[in-house]
């Protein structure tokens, strides 16, 4: 098939994870025999420093009239004096925004060839298999904001309506996987976590096939630590499912690790690591991909309905944490371009095995 991608590598290792993930999807498209076009466009300080706008207006256009969109990350040290007039995040906010793509997917498992890394004893992490669903267009995040030299206010806002479309995509998703929910709000402080908790409640009386289940945020933070193999599929507002991913990234091992895909109502959708700009290692060529190569197998599966080829990147990062190398994050020494090697390595290596069954099939036939 023919796909249109456009890139946005943004700023620090954005650049380093997404040209690894691009050169992951050019490797599926030669095994598989698509077309896959990749048009690389300006976000974030790197966007700032080129037009003084972190999302110009060409760039959103190109990415709506994409069939998905694969993101680095925004941000670093450079753009972040608190008086800035405009910051890289609001390009990231932006564009998710102009998507419309209300529902970030993050996916967290625990590769047992990295269970000594996580900070959990090996045996709590048996088959963790959580999907975080957070909705990502509403809440603090996009609230009206105020400030004056001794105060500042930023309103955490939800309709009735973002929750019940967010609320939707999480009972949908637990019908492929093992149908059970579990909403995290702060109802009994905020008023609009006692909305939220109404209207997932009513939703759910359309899914009676999916059991649902209330936690606090702040209880389920430790939860997520002490039991996280009761977990399926987790729904949760902007502000919060942005915390609690990077603590689950922790369990399995990096933040480096973890893939997101943002969606809305139609195929179209932003896929992006979880992970930020890190400014710490940028520019050393160390970062690790594989949270921006996942994030490009969610492409394939959720835009682009690719689904073997979803599998397929899928089973070779599964190949290449088995047996490294490994990324510093990782406790090894590899760089950005060895981890994507190995990771295109094991996608040759399956593809000409099965080449050859089908040659095999064909000979039988
Ligand atoms: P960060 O995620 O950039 O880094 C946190 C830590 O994780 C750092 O030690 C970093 O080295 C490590 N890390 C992150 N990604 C890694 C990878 N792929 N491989 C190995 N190690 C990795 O968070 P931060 O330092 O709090 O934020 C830095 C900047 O990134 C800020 O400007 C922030 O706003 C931005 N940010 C952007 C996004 C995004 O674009 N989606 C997400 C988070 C943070
Ligand atoms: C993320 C990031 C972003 C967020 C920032 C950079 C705006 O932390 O994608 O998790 O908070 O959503
Ligand atoms: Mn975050």
């Amino acid at each position: 098939m023919k796909a249109r991608i456009v890139t946005l590598p943004g700023d620090g290792v954005g650049p380093e994870v997404t040209a690894a993930a691009v050169a992951v999807l050019q490797s599926v498209a030669t095994h598989f025999g698509h077309d896959f076009s990749f048009d690389e466009r300006l976000i974030g300080g790197a966007a700032i420093d080129a037009t003084g706008e972190p999302l110009p207006k060409a760039a959103l256009a190109a990415c709506k009239s994409a069939d998905a969109v694969l993101l680095g990350a925004v941000g670093g040290p450079k753009w972040s004096d608190p008086s800035a007039p405009v910051r890289p995040e609001q390009g990231l906010l932006g564009l998710r925004a102009g998507l419309g793509v209300y529902a970030n997917l993050r996916p967290l498992k625990v590769h047992p060839a990295l269970a000594p890394l996580s900070p959990l004893k090996s045996e709590k992490l048996h088959g963790v298999d959580v999907l975080f669903v957070r909705e990502l267009t509403g809440g603090a995040y996009f609230g009206a904001k105020t400030k004056t030299t001794d105060a500042a206010t930023d309103e955490c806002r939800y309709t009735v309506a973002e929750v019940e479309r967010v609320a939707r995509r999480a009972f949908e998703l637990a019908r492929t996987r093992r149908h059970h929910v579990t909403s995290v709000d702060k109802a009994n402080v905020l008023e609009t976590s006692r909305l939220w908790r109404r209207t997932v409640t009513r939703i759910a009386t359309d899914y009676p096939d999916v059991t649902l289940e209330h936690q606090l945020v702040d209880s389920m933070a430790m939860l997520l630590l002490t039991r996280p193999d009761a977990y399926d599929v987790v729904v949760t507002e902007n502000l919060f499912g942005d915390i609690l991913t990077d603590e689950a990234a922790a369990l399995a091992g990096s933040l480096g690790l973890l893939p997101s895909a943002s969606l809305g109502e139609g195929t179209r959708g932003l896929y992006e690591p979880i992970h930020g700009s890190a400014p710490d290692i940028a520019g050393q060529h160390v970062a690790n991909p594989i949270g921006a190569t996942l994030s490009a197998a969610l492409l394939l599966r959720h835009s682009l309905q690719l689904e073997a080829e979803a599998q397929a990147v899928e089973a070779a990062v599964s190949e290449a944490l088995q047996h490294g190398p490994y990324s510093r994050d990782l406790g090894g020494d590899a760089s950005t371009g060895n981890v994507r090697d190995a990771v295109i390595a094991a996608l040759d290596h399956h593809a000409v095995a099965s080449d050859a069954f089908f040659t095999g099939m064909r000979a039988c036939g």
